[in-house]
Parts: C-alpha cells; structure tokens; sequence
C-alpha cells in the first residue's frame, strides 16, 4: 500500500522510525522534543506560530510583489543553464493554493484541506533557485503543450504517486479529464491512468516501488520478505513499455527498506534479511543502481523518448515514533543552514545523477534517441518538515480528544503542497531542448 512506514499500513504501526533516513544531521530546533509533551493546542500557539519571527524583513506586499515578479518573469520555453535543485524556500501568500484535491480524487489521506488540517501556512510558499533562476510557476498550457499526443507514466513507490497525482490535479484544474482505468481496489490507487483530450495527452501511474519485478510484501502486506528481480521490469510497466514516451521513475524508500535480490532464479545477496538465511549483504544502493539501469534499459529505444530519474525525497520523523500525534508538527519549511543534509540523502540522490551519466555514456554512439534526465528534488523535500499530513492523514483526527497514541504521515505530501514544485521542475526539463 506505500513505503513500509506508509500510514494505513496497520502491520507497520509498531515498526521503529530509525530505519528512516532523516536526511538531515539534527541540530536543535524549535525544541520540538520539548513540545512533544505540551498539549497540540500550545504547541500550535508556542512553538511554531506561522508569523515567526524568521521571516525577511521585507513587507509581505512587497514580497508578494517581487515572487510574483520573479516567478512570471522567465524566459519562455525555459532556462537552459538553471539548476533547481538547490535554493530556498520563499514565502509566497497562496503560491499553492492549486487546485482542490477532493476533485482530483488524490488518495484521501493526502487530502489535508479536507481532513480538516487547521494551519495553512505550508500553501505560502514557493521554491527559489539558487543563483537568481526563475522558476515558473506550474502552467498546465504549457506543460500538455510540451507532451502533446504522448503517454507520461510514472513508475515506483509512493513518492512518485504523490508527484502523479499532483500532475494530474494541476492539469486537471485547467483542461477536462477523464478517467481511463483505475485498480479495482479504490482505496489503493496503485494503477491508473487519465486522459486529457484536449491534446491527446496519457497520464499513468504504475505502482512499483522497487521499479524491477517484485513479489512478496509489495504485493501482499501479510508477506514479510520482498523478493525483487534486478534483472527484470516490473510487470505493468513492463509490458507498456512500447507506448511510454515520457517515464518518470522515483524509487529508494523501499530498497532502504530491504528485500532479497535475484537475478533470473539465482538469489545475488540480501538487505535487511534474516541472519539466518546466510545471504550476502548487497546493501541498498548497488540493488538501487541496478534497478535504475535495468529499467533505463527497456526503456532505451530508437524512438524519441525521455526517462527521468527522480532523486529521493526525504521523510521528517526524525528520530520520533511515527505513531506520536506530534511525529511532524512543524509549521514553517527549514531555513538555509538550519539543517545540513546528511550523508544518505547525498549517496541516494549522487546514485541518480551517477546512473544517468552511465546510461548517457552507453546511449552515446549506439543508436539510441532515449534521453535521460535527473529530477534532484532532494533538498527542496527535505527543507518542507511542515508539508506532510502528519496527523490530517484521516479527516478530523481530534474529533474525540487528543489521543496519546495516533500515527503521523511525515514522508508524503499533502496535496496540494510541496510536491507540486516536483511537477513545476518536471515541466522545465520537458521544455529543455534535447542534448
Ligand atoms: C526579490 O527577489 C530577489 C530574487 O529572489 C531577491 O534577491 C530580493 O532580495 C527580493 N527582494 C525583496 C524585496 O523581497
Ligand atoms: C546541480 O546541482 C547539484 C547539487 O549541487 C549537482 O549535484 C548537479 O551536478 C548540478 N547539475 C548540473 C547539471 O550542473
Ligand atoms: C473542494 O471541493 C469539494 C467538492 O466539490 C467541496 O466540498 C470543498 O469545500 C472544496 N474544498 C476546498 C478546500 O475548497
Ligand atoms: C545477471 O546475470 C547476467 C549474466 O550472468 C549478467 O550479465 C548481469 O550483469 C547480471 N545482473 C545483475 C543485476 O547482477
Ligand atoms: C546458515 O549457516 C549456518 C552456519 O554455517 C548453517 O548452520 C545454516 O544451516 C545455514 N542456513 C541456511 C538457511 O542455509
């Protein structure tokens, strides 16, 4: 159903949070450890008021005026020479304030305005490029415009879900829609996909979040192992390869997570098995290559098409019981040089830009026209502590008090929200001219 501390999964309720990566070395901030024992009620008023006293200087008219400036002041068809993946985090009143996710029918836990979520201030800001680059803000015109007639599919965990679904709210908030199929488990939305008429566009979602084959928990929650198949496509995916011109492929929570890895019937090593099956230990980030490189693979071909390698996007339990009411209750994004991404972040998202340069390296000479891209969201997920459901997984979660033990999603994003700007850079590299 998601990433093994995914919220609805009830066999995960228990699990310990260590295994997830906080991304960040922690330093102390907010004294949010402290605010764990006060009631949310005061930890709303004392700890994180959204008119912190962080803020710039600048009038907020003012700076409304200058983020507006700046995020429609970009030359058309894109910058060639930006890189997004580093900047800030700029306050920008109502930048995300999109679309309405109940329309757009995103997997109800993600729904945050619905849920009854009260703070609003993670819709008031937008991402801001280091180096003075523009980012544009999200044009759906533009966006189908760059994708005419061809099938977009995402493919992997629940990440890449959450960034489908907010490409189909985005698009969907400015051009018709139509359901094509969806799993016949609604709850799940683990396969769909939506047309958008208009411009002959496909949007699909393929849930494989360890993008190869794999058997055993992903499939079934009762099973304890996965058992993954490097040397092979999932099979959804797989099989519609032909028709994908624009994959977009986001796995790691999984593989951190641990499984049993084969190639053909042979069993190659192990991460986080049981001791006594004597298997190798390959860790998580040589199976993470080879999932990466086995899917580039298929999807290589001597037609026009574009892969996009998404680079990990963290969680922000940090070190908290994710079954904790307060597990994530920041309210403001991290400040530049509040907090320094630690060193897994960095060996997760350097892996992606590694087998992109390795799969452009083969592609050169060969005949092939796949063009490889990386999508480094890493740093601006990590910098939204404060745009996670958290407790507003479920609809009014204080509707009979505060409970002691509630379970908290601090690795999705609400929607709308931060993984939006996921989607704006998408689009600027859609625009980019071919290398
Ligand atoms: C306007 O935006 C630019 C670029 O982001 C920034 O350097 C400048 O400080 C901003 N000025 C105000 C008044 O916010
Ligand atoms: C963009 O910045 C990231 C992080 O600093 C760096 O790893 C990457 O190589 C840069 N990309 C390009 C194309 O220069
Ligand atoms: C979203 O739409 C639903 C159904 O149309 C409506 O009931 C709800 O109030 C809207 N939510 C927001 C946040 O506008
Ligand atoms: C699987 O085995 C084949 C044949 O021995 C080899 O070429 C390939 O590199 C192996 N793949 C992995 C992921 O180990
Ligand atoms: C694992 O190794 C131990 C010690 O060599 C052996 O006793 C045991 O049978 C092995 N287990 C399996 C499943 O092969």
């Amino acid at each position: 159903m998601g990433a093994s501390y995914q919220p609805l999964d009830s066999h995960n309720h228990h699990k310990p949070s260590s295994k997830n990566p906080p991304c960040f070395v922690s330093k102390p901030v907010c004294a949010l450890l402290a605010c764990g024992f006060v009631s949310l009620a005061l930890l709303h008023l004392l700890c994180c008021s959204p008119a912190g006293a962080q803020r710039p200087a600048f009038s907020p008219l003012l700076q409304y005026i200058n983020n507006t400036y700046y995020s429609v002041s970009s030359v058309p068809g894109g910058d060639e020479g930006c890189n997004y993946s580093e900047g800030r985090w700029v306050w920008s009143p109502g930048y995300a304030r999109r679309y309405n996710a109940t329309e757009c029918n995103v997997k109800e836990s993600h729904d945050c305005l619905r849920n009854g979520r009260p703070d609003t201030g993670y819709l008031d800001w937008r991402w801001q490029p280091a180096g003075g680059c523009p980012l544009p803000a999200f044009d759906a015109g533009a966006f189908l415009s760059a994708v005419r007639g061809k099938h977009v599919a995402f493919i992997g965990d629940s990440m890449a879900r959450n960034q489908a679904q907010s490409l189909v709210c985005l698009l969907g908030a400015a051009f018709p829609s139509r359901l094509v199929y969806r799993d016949a488990d609604q709850h799940k939305h683990n396969f769909w996909r939506y047309a958008f008429p208009a411009h002959g566009v496909t949007v699909s979602f393929y849930w494989n979040p360890f993008i190869v084959k794999a058997t055993g928990k992903s499939e079934d929650e009762s099973v304890r192992e996965n058992h993954v198949h490097l040397d092979t496509p999932g099979d959804g995916w797989g099989a519609d390869a032909d028709t994908i011109d624009v994959a977009v492929l986001g796995a790691s929570h999984w593989l951190l997570n641990g499984a049993i890895y084969y190639n053909g019937s042979e069993v190659i090593g192990a991460h986080n098995a049981p001791a006594e099956l004597n298997y190798t230990g390959v860790g998580y980030a040589w199976p993470l290559k080879m999932a990466y490189r086995t899917a580039v693979e298929r999807l290589s071909s001597s037609r026009p098409r574009t892969v996009v390698l998404a680079t990990f996007s963290p969680a922000h339990f940090e070190g908290r019981p994710s079954d904790s009411p307060t597990a994530c209750t920041k309210m403001e994004p991290y400040e530049e040089g509040e907090k320094e991404l630690d060193w897994i972040c960095r060996e997760l998202r350097d892996i992606v830009y590694d087998e992109a340069e390795a799969a452009r390296a083969r592609s050169a000479g060969g005949g092939a026209t796949t063009r490889v891209e990386v999508l480094d969201v890493t740093k601006l997920a990590a910098m939204r502590p404060d745009g996670h459901p958290s407790v507003y997984m479920h609809r009014d979660p204080f509707a009979h008090g505060v409970p002691e033990r509630m379970y908290s999603d601090c690795l999705h994003f609400c929607l709308p929200g931060p993984v939006d700007t996921f989607n704006e850079i998408l689009l600027q590299i859609l625009r980019r001219k071919r290398r």
